[in-house]
C-alpha cells in the first residue's frame, strides 16, 4: 500500500495561478467527494504530470494579464493528456491563447454580480436551466476573450464577456469566465459537479472512512515500532491528530498536554479527562502556568506577547517530551491551506498580520521525524474525520481556539485576576450563545476584557471597572469574516448576566467589525 493515502483515489489537478479562491475549488471539488491537489503553474511539467497522473485538470484564477509581457502559462502538455480541462477565469484565458484563440483588455473591468445567458446545450450546464435561462454568477476579470481556438464554441454570455463559457466538446476542454467556485455563484457547485462527475466521469469516491483507514495504514507504515509524541491542545486539529495515531499505533503515542494557564474555564480538565480517561491515551498533563506568567510579566505589546508564549512552549514542550523519552517522531495537525500557503508560487502573505503560535522549529530543536496525518485535508474534512473515529459531536463541532489563548484577548499586561475576570465572562457568554441554540451558526465568539474602566451605578454604589467587549464571527476559514448579527434582546441578556454574576466588569459592549479590516483576535 501507498505511504499516500489520496493515491489510491481519483486524482483531479487544480494549477493555480495565483487566485484568493484557489482554495474554494478544491473545497467544492472535495464536498462532492473528488479528491484533488493545488499546485502552483509553474511547478507543474511534464515529468510531474506523469507522476501525478491527474483524471482531469482545472486551470485556476489569477491576478496576471495576458496582455503583461511575462505572464504565466499553464504547461502544453496538460492539453495532449487526453484528460478534461476546465479553464476558470484566468485559466479560460491562458487555454483560449494556448490553443490559438485572442484575449485582450476589456474596456470595462467587470467585478462583481452578473447574469450569464446559457446560449447552447452543453454537458457543463446540464442540469440548469435550458437555454434561453440565465443564471446569477460572480465574476472579477479585467481580461477577456476576443476570438475561440478552432473547435471551440460559446455555450453561455453577458452584455459585457460574449465568451462567458466556452467549450470544445470533442476534446472535453471547457473554459468559463466567471467564477463557480464562490459562494456567489449560487450553481456553481453543480457546475464544477458537471465537470468533475458527468465530463470526466469521476466517481466521488473520497470519503471519510476510506480516507480512516489509509491514514491509519500510512501512519503504521511510516512510524514502525518507534515511540510517537504528540503535543494536544485542545483544538478539533491536534485531538483528532491524537485519536487517529491511537488507533494506529497505541501505545507507542504519548501525548503531551501543556496548561498555559490561558485557557477557557473548564478546560483544561476536558482535555485530561477525554484523553486519558475516556481514550486511554498515555498522557502528560504539565500545569506550566506559573512560567508562562512569569515570563509573561510586564509585556503588553502583542506580538511580543506572541512570541513570550511561543518561546515559553517550546521550552516546556521539550522539557517534558524528553522526560518521555526515546521518541522519534513528532505528530502535528498541520492542515492543507498551511501546506499550499507555504508551496504557493505567490507566497504567503507578505506582511505578517499575526505572527501565529505553532511548535515552529521543535522537530529540528528535538531531532524529530515529522507525522502529519491531516496535512491532505481542509478544517471541515478534520470535523468528519473526528467524528469517523467516534470523537463526541461537540467536542468535533467547537470553534477554534488560538494557540496564545486569553492572552490575546486581554489587551495591555496579563495578570491572574484580568484572566479570571475574563474566563468567568467567557462562559457566561457561550452559555447564553449555547442556550439560545446559536453556537453551531457562528464561526467563533469570545469575549475580549478591555484595558479601560468606566465608571457604572450599581445599586446606590458608584463602579468603577473594567468595559468588555463581546466578539461573534461567521467565517468559512477564518480568513474573512463578517460579525454575527445578534438580536438586541439577545445582547441585552448577555450584558445583564455578566454585569450581575462577574465582578470587575460594569459595562458590555458588541464588537461589529468585520474582517478584513479587522481581525477576529483584537491582538
Ligand atoms: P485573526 O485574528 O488573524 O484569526 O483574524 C484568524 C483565525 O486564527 C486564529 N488564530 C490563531 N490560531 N494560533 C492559532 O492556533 C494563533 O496564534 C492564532 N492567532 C489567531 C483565530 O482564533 C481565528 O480563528
Amino acid at each position: 500500500m501507498s505511504s499516500d493515502p489520496s493515491a489510491q483515489h481519483e486524482h483531479v489537478l487544480i494549477v493555480d495561478f495565483g487566485s484568493q479562491v484557489t482554495q474554494l475549488i478544491a473545497r467544492r471539488l472535495r464536498e462532492s467527494g473528488v479528491y484533488c491537489e493545488i499546485h502552483p503553474f509553474n511547478l507543474v511539467d511534464g515529468a510531474f504530470l506523469k507522476r501525478f497522473a491527474p483524471k482531469a485538470v482545472i486551470l485556476s484564477g489569477g491576478p496576471a494579464s495576458l496582455t503583461d509581457v511575462e505572464s504565466p502559462r499553464a504547461d502544453r502538455e496538460i492539453y495532449d493528456l487526453g484528460v478534461p480541462v476546465l479553464g476558470i477565469c484566468y485559466g479560460e484565458q491562458t487555454m483560449v491563447d494556448q490553443l490559438g484563440g485572442d484575449v485582450a483588455t476589456a474596456a470595462e473591468r467587470e467585478f462583481g454580480r452578473a447574469d450569464i445567458e446559457i446560449v447552447a446545450e452543453s454537458d457543463l450546464f446540464e442540469g440548469l436551466g435550458p437555454v434561453g435561462a440565465r443564471e446569477r454568477v460572480w465574476m472579477s476579470h479585467g481580461d477577456r476573450v476576443e476570438s475561440l481556438p478552432d473547435g471551440f464554441r460559446v455555450i453561455a454570455t453577458t452584455p459585457n464577456a460574449p465568451f462567458a463559457a466556452i467549450d470544445n466538446p470533442q476534446r472535453r476542454f471547457y473554459a468559463v469566465q466567471f467564477h463557480p467556485e464562490v459562494a456567489h455563484t449560487p450553481r456553481g457547485g453543480e457546475i464544477l459537479r458537471n465537470f468533475t462527475h458527468r465530463i470526466a466521469g469521476l466517481k466521488g469516491d473520497w470519503t471519510m472512512a476510506a480516507f480512516k483507514d489509509e491514514a491509519i495504514a500510512a501512519v503504521r507504515e511510516q512510524v514502525g515500532a518507534s515511540k510517537v509524541i504528540c503535543g494536544l491542545s485542545g483544538g478539533v486539529d491536534s485531538s483528532v491528530v491524537a485519536v487517529l495515531l491511537h488507533e494506529a499505533i497505541g501505545d507507542q503515542l504519548t501525548c503531551v498536554f501543556v496548561d498555559t494557564g490561558m485557557m477557557r474555564q473548564g478546560e483544561a480538565d476536558e482535555v485530561v479527562n477525554l484523553f486519558r480517561d475516556h481514550y486511554n491515551i498515555p498522557l502528560v498533563h504539565v500545569d506550566a502556568t506559573d512560567e508562562f506568567l512569569g515570563n509573561l510579566a510586564g509585556v503588553e505589546d502583542p506580538e511580543a506577547k506572541r512570541k513570550s508564549i511561543g518561546a515559553t512552549f517550546i521550552d516546556v514542550f521539550e522539557r517534558e517530551s524528553k522526560k518521555v523519552g526515546g521518541a522519534q517522531f513528532l505528530a502535528q495537525g498541520t492542515l492543507y491551506p498551511d501546506v499550499i500557503e507555504s508551496v504557493s508560487f505567490h507566497g504567503g502573505p507578505s506582511v505578517t498580520i499575526k505572527s501565529h503560535h505553532n511548535v515552529g522549529g521543535l522537530p529540528e530543536r528535538m531531532n524529530l521525524k515529522l507525522v502529519e496525518p491531516v496535512r491532505e485535508l481542509f478544517k471541515d474534512e478534520v470535523r468528519a474525520l473526528g467524528r469517523e473515529l467516534g470523537l463526541p459531536d461537540a467536542f468535533v463541532a467547537r470553534h477554534p481556539f488560538p494557540g496564545p489563548g486569553l492572552a490575546i484577548r486581554c489587551p495591555g499586561a496579563i495578570t491572574r485576576d484580568k484572566l479570571e475576570i475574563l474566563r468567568k465572562a467567557d462562559a457566561v457568554y457561550l452559555d447564553e450563545i449555547r442556550s439560545a441554540g446559536l453556537y453551531d451558526d457562528i464561526w467563533q465568539a469570545f469575549a475580549v476584557l478591555l484595558p479601560v474602566r468606566s465608571v457604572g451605578v450599581m445599586g446606590d454604589e458608584r463602579t468603577y471597572d473594567h468595559v468588555l467587549a463581546l466578539r461573534a464571527v461567521t467565517s468559512v476559514d477564518g480568513m474573512t469574516a463578517d460579525y454575527f448579527p445578534f438580536e438586541h434582546d439577545f445582547l441585552g441578556r448577555v450584558a445583564t448576566r455578566i454585569i450581575n454574576e462577574v465582578k470587575g466588569v460594569n459595562r458590555v459592549v458588541y464588537d461589529i467589525t468585520s474582517k478584513p479590516p479587522g481581525t477576529i483576535e483584537w491582538e
